[in-house]
């Protein structure tokens, strides 16, 4: 393997408008990919409510703030979730990550170097809409998986996502998901009201990833701290997701993949492009 190449995928999970699942998308597609035996790192870049360590029934003492100014490594402020999934508190340091020096920028990115043996997905949960600090996480990942829901709202939203995005960059490759449908059929709907407006005037790839229903067992599993996958293996949302799951390991294409040093490197430079 030729150096510097690595096989870790970036999936950036992200959204026009706030509320619409990319939390529970994120962690609950990452419960899933551990049972393709996938090693999973959740980089929790949302400053919002429901972060993903909540969700998952524990509380993240240190974040990336910690290692940022220098009181962590690294491998101190990961924490191991169920199953195994690694999480990256990021949502404190956000700020910090995007005003480091040369020198801070390099010992961060030392410390994630190692990472790339212990890590096949990178699943970045980032916040909503168009800030320059979510615009950089969602350009440095290599996949960008926008959620939005069939709410007229959600799908104004995500069209100026798609388009800001565009703008920055060419070669993007969109996953679209719909949230909260009530039917495959009004997902769709939802697909063709975005794509038509996006192949008129953008000059952006958006593909259609699938749809989630909406599910009275996502709350439910939310309030218990628990994944919906998990704790409810049978309900439709998880049905629905396990779809989405499979078709990104058959699409697992390794010229995508960047690793996660990469990733974070691409974020920190990402900033001086946007800002
Ligand atoms: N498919 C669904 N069916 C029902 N409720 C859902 C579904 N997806 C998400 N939710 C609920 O919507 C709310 C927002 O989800 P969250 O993942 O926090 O969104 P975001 O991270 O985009 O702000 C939560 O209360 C969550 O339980
Ligand atoms: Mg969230």
């Amino acid at each position: 393997m030729a150096a510097g190449f690595s096989k870790v995928r970036t999936i950036a999970v992200t959204s026009g408008k706030g509320g619409v699942g990319k939390t529970n998308i994120a962690t609950n597609l990452a419960m899933i990919f551990r049972r393709y035996k996938k090693r999973v790192l959740i980089v929790d870049l949302d400053l919002g409510l429901a972060n993903v360590d909540v969700l998952l029934g524990f509380h993240a003492e240190y974040t990336l703030y910690d290692v940022i100014v220098g009181r962590k490594k690294v491998k101190d402020i990961i924490l191991h979730g169920p199953d195994g999934i690694m999480i990256v508190p990021a949502s404190s340091g956000i700020e910090e990550l995007t005003h480091l020096n040369e020198i801070q920028k390099e010992q961060l990115l030392k410390g994630f170097s190692g990472l790339d043996e212990e890590v096949d997905i990178v699943i970045a949960d980032t916040g909503a809409g168009i800030s320059s600090n979510v615009l950089s996480f969602v350009l440095a990942s290599n996949e960008i998986l926008l959620v939005t829901t069939p709410e007229p709202t959600a799908i104004t939203d995500a069209y100026a996502m798609i388009k800001v995005l565009s703008k920055r960059r060419k070669d993007l490759n969109i996953k679209l998901l719909v949230n909260f449908s009530c039917s495959r059929e009004e997902a769709e709907l939802t697909m063709n009201k975005i794509t038509s407006v996006t192949r008129r005037f953008l000059d952006v790839n958006v593909e259609y990833y699938g749809y989630l229903l909406q599910d009275p067992n996502v709350p439910i599993a939310a309030r218990l701290q628990k994944s919906f996958v998990k704790e409810y293996p049978n309900t439709i949302a998880t049905s629905c997701l396990s779809n989405i799951a499979s078709s990104f390991i058959k699409n697992d294409d390794v010229t995508l993949a960047l690793g996660v040093e990469g990733y974070l490197r691409r974020i920190v430079d990402e900033r001086i492009r946007t800002r």
